[in-house]
């Protein structure tokens, strides 16, 4: 049986429904492509269903409805440990009674591997993960962010197909965790190994992503590249999720004409139904402070804070929607100011548009 998939595709979920005993279900009719050797991003908010699509590529839960595919065939039954598929847990799960050399051996040491071989691999997986010469530490020496190498050495050292990765970095700090995401990303480029790296941080999708799939109540919303979903959310939930963003009502006059804050603008948006009633989204990077009277909106400003690079200027029209505005310009609060912004700055969102639809739509402008 094949999963109708192209050529370059691994893993294809086809109408997966999961629902547990009594409960709603978690995973409603989601269907989606993973390609070979690309970094995707799982991102949504906690309980969306991130883990829960880790577990049925990894083997750990069957799903209720649907099918799964890996390289075309379909694996719905097929036990975890017949699956070329690791994964590194949020926690790790290391053994802190083995040392490091024996945590990453573990797994080849059950497939009874033999003892130059294992050395090799462990020794390999270790310099992958730029920790040779720590062979012989216990777990308890290493540090958080050694702790971490040592589950993805342990994860990369049967090279499987498929690495899974549930918010690995969530336990780190800050400063740490950014150097992770840059080493993850690159261990990724130089293995060619397909990650699916779980997360509920948009910055860190948007950095580390190949293709991000946006989650939400066990749908996906949306996916596409980082500046895909950046650039043109799909719906109120993407935008809102995706960056900072100013959400109004709208509606759309005419092709290429939308109305919100009591009026009218130049869109580049077109095929809408006349008056149907829309989101629109504006990015606080797109709005430009005016003098008073030269804008496309008049605003007072409410707050301003300094965010080392821009001010962030939180403003109200008189329809008394707020606008948020990324600028190098200072403003008083109190003050009133005019925005002014371009058309393609104004993202049309039709309400309950499906992806497909979505899509259609745009490359109707291109
Ligand atoms: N074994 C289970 N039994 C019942 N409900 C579960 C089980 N595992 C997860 N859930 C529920 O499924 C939903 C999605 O969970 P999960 O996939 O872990 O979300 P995420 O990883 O996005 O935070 C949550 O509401 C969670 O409570
Ligand atoms: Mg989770």
């Amino acid at each position: 049986m094949n999963g109708h998939a192209s050529p370059g595709t691994i893993i294809s979920f086809q109408g997966v429904t999961k629902q547990y005993e009594g409960d709603a279900a978690v995973l409603k009719n989601v269907s989606f492509e993973i390609e070979r050797g690309k970094f995707y991003t799982l991102l949504g908010p906690s309980g969306c269903g991130k883990t829960t699509i880790l577990r049925l590529i990894a083997g750990f839960t069957v799903p209720t409805k649907g099918e799964i595919y890996f390289d075309g065939k379909l694996i719905n039954h097929v036990p975890a440990n017949k699956r070329q598929v690791n994964t590194v847990f949020q926690d790790y799960a290391l053994f802190p009674h083995l040392n490091v050399f024996e945590n990453i051996a573990f797994g080849l040491r059950i497939k009874k591997l033999k003892q130059a071989e294992i050395k090799e691999k462990v020794l390999e997986a270790l310099r992958f993960v730029n920790l040779a010469g720590y062979e012989n530490r216990e777990i308890n020496e290493m540090s958080g962010g050694q702790r971490q190498r040592v589950a993805i050495a342990r994860a990369i050292v049967n090279r499987p197909e498929i690495i899974l990765l549930d918010e690995p970095l969530s336990a780190l700090d800050l400063k740490l965790r950014t150097e992770m995401q840059v080493e993850l990303r690159e261990l990724q480029r130089r293995l060619g190994i397909t990650f699916i790296f779980v997360t509920h941080d948009q910055e860190e999708a948007l950095a580390m992503s190949d293709e991000i799939f946006v989650l939400n109540e066990g749908k996906i919303q949306q996916s596409g590249t980082p500046t895909d979903i950046y650039d043109e959310p799909i719906n109120r939930f993407v935008a809102d999720f995706i960056g900072e963003s100013n959400i109004v009502d709208g509606r759309m006059t005419a092709d290429f004409l939308v109305a919100f804050a009591g009026k009218s603008f130049t869109c580049v948006d077109q095929g809408l139904q006349p008056n149907e009633p829309v989101d629109i989204v504006i990015r606080p990077e797109d709005l430009e402070i005016t003098r008073p009277g030269e804008g496309k909106l008049e605003v007072r400003v409410e707050t301003q804070l300094f965010r080392g690079v821009h001010y962030e200027i939180q403003c109200a029209d008189e329809a008394g929607n707020r606008w948020l505005v990324h600028s190098t310009r200072k403003a008083e609060v109190g003050e009133a100011i005019g925005l002014t912004f371009d058309p393609e700055a104004i993202h049309v969102m039709r309400l309950n548009e499906t992806e497909e639809e979505f899509d259609k739509r745009l490359e109707a402008y291109i």
